[in-house]
């Protein structure tokens, strides 16, 4: 039991979780919860972003919980955590801080990604946001939240790389400076590292709209599956790519009849498919997927006092490893001024 080996993991509560987020990282995570010790987070010291819209925050917390349970993960066997209720989290970060050059955070590319979104955003709106300071630090509290619990692998959406890569690099420099306290954790990407949104945009994303989200019903399915990009207008019985169809990066993703899929991609490449036969295959698979996690979400929707214990117990948990890890580094740092008298 002690033995396994420890996973730690993120979302930021900002809202429903979405076919990306399952195909890219959730999915790992139920497959791997057994063989691992999991500290699953809701980090809801990372929305400095949403800072003037705390009711979405406390809205996404339960929302983030419930799509947890709804994928199949086991809050008995893994912990749900809420990052501000282990506040050791941001004392970590403060320490850490002492050790990174400010230079690391400035190449981080996901990080400017984001920071340039914040200052010209693309969804038309003129309004320029600055970005705060928390903001730029956020990665640095991502490191104290994978490092927190010692952890040995973190399974994550392509886009988290480079913050597993600044773990490593922070990792690596307090062993060698101080002592070794943290393992080097591992990054684990998902199946299907980033998935195209509904639009045939290059990614899935809430704010750009085009999400199927994890709680959608059967009939929101089938809608988004109609109004859905099926690539570069085509007659329909003309052969087309399945490469530019972004129908079939779903299909691919997501039909567990890849026999059958193989077939239709021929069929479609030589004598042509209508997109309305892709589409009726695709919300078939896609409810098919869906199901169970509608069921065991209406389930936990009606028991919320089930929600609401996972998350205290698990962030219980977290805290005792938490106290731990602070008297490691503690130690390590040589800060426990009050034993010199
Ligand atoms: N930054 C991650 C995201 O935006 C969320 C996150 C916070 C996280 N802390 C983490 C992910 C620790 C992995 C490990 O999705």
């Amino acid at each position: 039991m002690t033995d396994r080996k420890r996973i730690l993991t993120g979302i930021r509560p900002t809202g429903a979780l979405h076919l990306g987020h399952y195909a890219g990282a959730l999915e790992n995570w139920v497959r791997l919860q057994h063989d691992y010790e999991c500290y699953f987070l809701i980090a809801d010291y990372q929305v400095s972003d949403y800072a003037d819209d705390i009711p979405r925050v406390r809205e996404a917390v339960w929302e983030v919980a419930l799509d947890w349970l709804a994928v199949g993960l086991d809050p008995e066997g893994s912990a749900f955590v809420i990052e501000s209720l282990v506040p050791e989290h941001a004392e970590l970060a403060t320490l850490l801080g002492w050790f990174l050059p400010v230079s690391m955070l400035e190449r981080n590319p996901t990080l400017k990604a984001e920071m340039a979104a914040m200052e010209n955003p693309e969804d038309g709106s003129t309004e320029r946001k600055s970005v705060p300071v928390a903001f730029y630090t956020y990665p640095v509290m991502q490191v104290a939240n994978i490092l927190m619990p010692r952890a040995h692998l973190v399974p994550v959406g392509e886009d988290q790389l480079p913050h597993i890569e600044l773990t490593r690099e922070t990792a690596r420099r307090f062993n060698r400076r101080f002592k070794e306290v943290f393992p080097e954790p591992e990054a684990l990407v998902g199946r299907v590292p980033r998935l195209v949104g509904i639009d045939g945009n290059a990614k899935m994303s809430k704010s750009r709209g085009n999400t199927i989200d994890l709680k959608d019903d059967a009939e929101t399915v089938a809608r988004k599956v109609r109004a859905m990009y099926g690539g570069p207008p085509r007659a329909a019985n003309e052969p087309g790519r399945c490469d530019e169809n972004p129908i079939f990066l779903y299909l691919r993703a997501f039909d567990p009849d890849t026999g059958g899929l193989a077939e239709l991609e021929r069929e479609y490449e030589t004598r042509g498919v209508p997109n309305k036969v892709l589409k009726d295959r695709l919300t078939k698979v896609l409810n098919d997927l869906l199901d169970p996690f509608r069921e065991r979400r209406a389930y936990y929707q009606a028991h919320m006092r089930l929600v609401r214990d996972a998350l205290a117990s698990g962030s219980e948990r977290m805290r005792r490893i938490a106290r731990e890890t602070m008297d490691m580094v503690h130690d390590a740092l040589d800060l426990n001024y009050l034993e010199k008298y």
